[in-house]
């Protein structure tokens, strides 16, 4: 393909992922934000593959048609309850890429550079290294912890704020050592004392490959320290985070391969991730800078006792008769509602009590459910409408003025402890203040604890009563009075 016909085909693609990313950012256009996302991909991949000095085709064509039959099977087959996980092991395969092209350009970098040049590859090289291996090793972690495979529980070393600046002056220490060895020639490694490994440890050091080896297993540290330390509510901030770097690795390895559409994509998605991780910061009061040095939402924060009194329970036969006197009536869907499969169900109550005059509208917390947007992917999908469904700035007021609210296998987001006990885990995390309205009905399984496993003191208000049961089952039975 001419250079020519490259460049405009990186520019169309650089358009149809911004356009992707603007039609993304609203229900309505999501689905039109997706599809141009896969053209701009299409072209993106087309143009690079056909490039005047691409070669290897017998390698390239395989590992598309293998990469793409894995991608679209486990796309098939992933459920909405597992999104974050699978974002989580994307991201980490970014953060993976990056660091092997980044091996790859120093065993064998291009010849015809000048030494200004060069030394600007060994710098794009190095954070390519640093940025691509946090990512991956913290994505790896974050997946674990996510999947149940490890704790949610913050992990808290002794003086890990002393044990990650070391990492970092360890880090800069390498950076200045791999540097050394790339421009000059002279390495300090090389005057450590002699091993009996010291023929390798020569061939190595010489090369740089020693520090820069040494720096992907300081930052696999930094990385898989960096998540450990996050306790369970903090997560999602988390993989947005990540998802951020990821960004930034592909956008290092754009600019040591001399690719701009590399640069602007991966610009796109640092930008966009690092926009979102500070959005929810905001929505959970939680400060941006504590996320990125890890260890956040942590401190200071001791579980919560367990509140004493009796929850009281109730029937769907109840629950119906209370929804039908209702004049107005707010559900607050979570996690549960995806885990029981019930925006179906949810729709079809809401439908019924619309005809009957009653005004039903959606309250949507920020990090209700598992990823960002979780529940309002899931209504959209069940057919409930947009008009109804409202953010929690919008209707967080209205509580007072609603005769009954229905807590759909929502815990953490309809917390009052983050309001009212300062020792709370997650003090400060504005909430669903759903217990001002006139009745409250939490539908769940068990008096269990939700993500961020704080016991939940709404339970035991004397305007609240608990519907146990699946929330697909115990909303079909609602829906089964209300029609009888
Ligand atoms: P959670 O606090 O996790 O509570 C979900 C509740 O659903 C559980 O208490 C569970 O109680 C109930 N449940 C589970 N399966 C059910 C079923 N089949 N039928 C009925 N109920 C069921 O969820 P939330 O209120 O949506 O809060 C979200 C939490 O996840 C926050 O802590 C948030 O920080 C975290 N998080 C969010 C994200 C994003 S980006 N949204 C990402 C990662 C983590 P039972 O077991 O008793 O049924």
């Amino acid at each position: 393909m001419p250079t020519g016909l490259l460049a405009v085909s990186y520019i169309g693609a650089s358009i149809l992922f911004i356009l992707s990313l603007g039609g993304l950012s609203h229900q309505k256009t999501a689905r039109r934000g997706n599809l141009y996302g896969i053209a701009g991909m299409v072209v993106a991949i087309a143009a690079t593959a056909l490039a005047k000095d691409v070669t290897g085709y017998e390698i390239l064509i395989p590992a598309i048609l293998v990469g793409g039959l894995i991608g679209a099977v486990v796309a098939l087959r992933v459920e909405m309850t597992g999104m974050p996980q699978l974002v989580g092991m994307l991201n980490s395969l970014v953060g993976l890429a990056a660091v092997l092209v980044a091996i790859a350009s120093h065993l064998s970098p291009p010849t015809d550079l000048n030494p200004a040049e060069f030394t600007i590859l060994a710098v794009e090289i190095y954070l390519s290294v640093l940025i691509g291996t946090v990512t991956f090793t913290g994505s790896l972690i974050a997946f674990a912890k996510l999947q149940g495979l490890l704790s949610g529980r913050p992990l808290l070393l002794p003086g890990r704020n002393v044990v990650n600046i070391t990492a970092l002056l360890v880090l800069l220490w390498l950076a200045y050592e791999y540097l050394a060895v790339q421009t000059s020639g002279v390495s300090l490694l090389n005057l450590l004392p002699v091993s009996n490994v010291a023929l390798i440890h020569k061939a190595l050091a010489d090369t740089g490959l020693l520090a820069l080896l040494l720096a992907v297993i300081v930052a696999s540290l930094i990385g898989v320290h960096f998540v450990l330390a996050i306790g369970g509510a903090d997560m999602p901030v988390v993989v947005s985070v990540l998802n951020s770097y990821s960004g930034w690795a592909a956008a290092a390895t754009g600019f040591m391969l001399g690719n701009d559409l590399l640069i602007v994509t991966g610009a796109l998605v640092g930008s966009s991730g690092a926009i979102l991780s500070y959005i929810m910061c905001r929505a959970m009061n939680r400060s941006f800078l504590n996320v990125i040095l890890g260890g956040f939402g942590t401190e200071g924060g001791a579980v919560v006792e367990g509140e004493h009194g009796d929850a009281v329970a109730t029937s769907t036969q109840d629950t119906a008769q209370l929804l039908a006197n209702a004049k107005s009536v707010i559900i607050v869907p979570g996690y549960g509602m995806a885990v029981a499969q019930a925006q179906g169900a949810v729709s079809d109550l809401t439908g019924r009590l619309r005809k009957q005059g009653v005004k039903v509208r959606f309250a949507i917390h920020p990090v209700a459910g598992r990823l960002p947007g979780h529940m309002n992917v899931l209504l959209a999908d069940a057919r409930v409408p947009y008009d109804i469904v409202l953010e929690m700035d919008d209707i967080n007021r209205d509580f007072p003025d609603t005769d009954a609210v229905l807590v759909i296998g929502a815990n953490d987001i309809v917390n009052p402890g983050a309001l009212e006990n300062p020792n709370s885990p997650i003090a400060g995390m504005p909430v669903l203040e759903v217990w001002h309205a006139g009745t409250v009905i939490v539908l769940k399984r068990s008096m269990a604890t939700g993500y961020a496993g704080v016991e939940n003191p709404l339970f035991f208000k004397d305007n609240t009563q608990m519907l146990f049961g699946d929330a697909k089952d115990s909303i079909q039975a609602v829906v089964g009075q209300l029609a009888g």
